[in-house]
C-alpha cells in the first residue's frame, strides 16, 4: 500500500497539489440516524463546533479478530461484524484487529515469508556515541506547539475530512523540519523520503525514511512509531482531541525526528519514523504498512511503538511502563537497557489487559520484533479520558503538558539540567512550589522522547 512514495524534493510539489485539492468540510445531516442512541441529535456539539465531514457506511461488514488474553494466541477466531458493531465493541472495551484487507494476517503465509527474509538482529548493550549529541537538542516547546495544533483538529477519526487534514498537517510539519534541519551531509549519504501512505479510508499514514545509499535493500530497518488518529467512541461524528491518545506519542516521535535531523546524525542502517492512521478502527494503518513490509521482503531490526506517553497519575512515582505481552522478548529486554542508560526514572513491567491492543501488534503479528512502552504501569494510566472530548492537554495537571503551557518559559532554564531540553528559553525567577510540579510534568514527555531517540539512534547505528 506504500504506493505514493516519492523522494524528498518531488514530494513537496505533490503535497501542494494534494492540499489545494482538499475537499471542503462535508456536514452529514443524517448522522442521527446512524447513532440514534448516542448523539441525541446534538449536532453540532455543545461548543457549537461542526462535525468532521465523516463519511462512512456503518452497515458495512468487516472481518475482525477480537483480542482475548485468555486465548493462547491472544486473538479470537475471525468473525464478520458491521462497522457499528465494531464501534460498540470498542465502547465495551473489546479491541480488535480488522483484517478485512489482510486475511492471512498472523497465519503461516506470513511466518514463512518472514522466515525467508528476516535475519535476527542481536542487540548489544547501548554504546552509541551519538545519542548524547542528540538529547541536548530536544525541545518541549516544539512538542507543546505541535500538540496544540494537532489536538485542535475537530477529530482525527480515520474516516473524516479532519482526520485526513490532520495527517496532512503532520506530513507538512515533517517536510518543513526536513527543509530546515536536514544537513547536506545527510542528504548526500542517505535518501530522505517523506510519504503520505494511502489506505482504503480517508486518513493517510505518514512515513519518513532515512535510507543510507550504501546499504542493501535487505538491511534491517529501525522503526519508531505512534498512531496519529483519534476517536470519540460514543459517536465518531463528535469531538475527539486525542491529546494523550495518541497525540503524545505522535509528538514524541516527531520531536525525535526533528532533533535527530538537527544533530546531523547519519544512520548506518535504514531508520524510519511511522505515524499510523486508523489505529482506533482496528490497527488499520499499521496492518497495511506491516503487510507491505512482509510482501516486499523487508527486514526489521526493531520497532518501538509509543501509544500514550504523557500521564503521571497523582500520587504515583513516575515510571516507564514496559509492555510485556504481544511484544518481542529480546527487544523488550534491550529497551530496558536503554531506559537504564539514558533515562533517570525506572521502568516497570506491565501488561495490556487481554482485550486491549495497539499498533505494535501489527508488527509482532507479522513476525517482526516489536516493543512498546507506555506512560506507566497500566493501572496508573489515563483511562478515563481517551476516546472522548476530555482527552485534552488541560484536563488535569496529571497531563504533563498542562503545566508546560503555563510555566515553560520560567522553568525551562532550570529544567535543562534535568531533561536536557528547552534550549532557547531562560528563567529569571519562579515560584519554587510550582516549579517542582511543572518539572515533573515536563520531564515525563522529555523522557519518552529520550527513549525514542536512544532507540532510533542506537539501533540504526548498527
Ligand atoms: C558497540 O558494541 C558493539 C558490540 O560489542 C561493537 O561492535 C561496536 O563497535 C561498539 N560501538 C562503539 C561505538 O563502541
Ligand atoms: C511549513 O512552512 C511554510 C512556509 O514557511 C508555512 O507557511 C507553513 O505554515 C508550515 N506548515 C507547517 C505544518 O509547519
Ligand atoms: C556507508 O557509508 C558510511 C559513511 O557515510 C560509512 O560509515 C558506513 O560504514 C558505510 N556502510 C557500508 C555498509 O558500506
Amino acid at each position: 500500500m506504500l504506493s505514493s512514495s516519492a523522494t524528498y524534493g518531488t514530494i513537496i510539489a505533490l503535497l501542494v497539489a494534494q492540499i489545494s485539492g482538499l475537499p471542503s468540510l462535508n456536514i452529514e445531516s443524517d448522522s442521527q440516524a446512524i447513532f440514534p442512541s448516542h448523539n441525541n441529535g446534538q449536532i453540532p456539539d455543545a461548543n457549537g463546533k461542526t462535525p468532521s465531514g465523516l463519511d462512512m457506511d456503518f452497515d458495512a461488514l468487516r472481518l475482525v479478530r477480537f483480542l482475548n488474553g485468555d486465548m493462547a494466541e491472544g486473538y479470537e477466531e475471525p468473525t464478520w461484524v458491521t462497522e457499528r458493531e465494531k464501534l460498540e465493541a470498542k465502547r465495551e472495551g473489546r479491541d480488535c484487529i480488522d483484517i478485512t484487507e489482510h486475511r492471512d494476517f498472523g497465519t503461516n503465509t506470513y511466518t514463512s515469508l518472514i522466515a525467508a527474509s528476516q535475519s535476527r538482529t542481536i542487540y548489544h548493550p547501548p554504546n552509541s556515541t551519538f545519542v548524547s549529541k542528540v538529547l541536548p537538542l530536544l525541545s518541549s516547546d516544539e512538542q507543546k506547539a505541535n500538540l496544540e495544533t494537532f489536538t485542535s483538529f475537530y477529530t482525527r477519526y480515520y474516516n473524516s475530512d479532519t482526520g485526513r487534514a490532520s495527517s496532512r498537517w503532520l506530513y507538512q510539519r515533517a517536510v518543513n523540519y526536513t527543509e530546515k534541519y536536514a544537513s547536506s551531509e545527510l542528504k548526500t549519504a542517505a535518501r530522505v523520503e517523506l510519504v503520505l501512505v494511502p489506505h482504503n479510508f480517508k486518513q493517510e499514514s505518514v512515513v519518513i525514511r532515512l535510507n543510507p545509499k550504501n546499504v542493501s535493500s535487505s538491511d534491517a530497518i529501525t522503526i519508531i512509531g505512534a498512531h496519529c488518529d483519534s476517536i470519540n467512541m460514543e459517536n465518531p461524528f463528535l469531538r475527539a482531541p486525542g491529546a494523550d491518545d495518541d497525540g503524545s506519542g505522535t509528538v514524541t516521535v516527531l520531536e525525535a525526528y526533528r532533533s535527530i535531523l538537527e544533530s546531523g546524525y547519519i544512520p548506518s542502517s535504514p531508520l524510519e519514523f511511522h505515524f499510523y492512521a486508523g489505529e482506533e478502527g482496528g490497527l488499520l494503518g499499521s496492518l497495511d504498512i506491516a503487510d507491505w513490509f512482509v510482501k516486499t521482503g523487508k527486514s526489521v531490526g526493531g520497532m518501538l511503538q509509543f501509544d500514550m506517553t504523557a500521564w503521571v497519575a497523582a500520587g504515583t512515582q513516575e515510571k516507564v511502563g514496559v509492555v510485556m505481552n504481544r511484544v518481542d522478548p529480546a527487544l523488550t529486554e534491550w529497551q530496558k537497557l536503554l531506559i537504564n542508560e539514558y533515562l533517570d526514572i525506572p521502568w516497570v513491567e506491565t501488561e495490556y489487559p487481554g482485550r486491549a491492543g495497539s499498533d505494535h501488534q501489527s508488527w509482532t503479528g507479522a513476525g517482526y520484533p516489536a516493543a512498546h512502552s507506555i506512560e506507566g504501569a497500566w493501572e496508573n494510566g489515563n483511562h478515563q479520558n481517551p476516546h472522548s472530548p476530555r482527552d485534552r492537554t488541560d484536563i488535569s495537571d496529571e497531563f504533563s503538558f498542562g503545566h508546560i503551557l503555563q510555566y515553560v518559559l520560567g522553568f525551562s532554564y532550570v529544567l535543562n539540567e534535568y531533561c536536557l531540553s528547552c534550549h532557547g528559553c531562560y528563567a529569571s525567577s519562579f515560584d519554587i512550589m510550582i516549579y517542582h510540579e511543572a518539572k515533573q510534568r515536563l520531564i515525563t514527555a522529555c523522557r519518552f522522547t529520550k527513549l525514542a531517540v536512544a532507540f532510533a539512534v542506537e539501533l540504526s547505528d548498527y
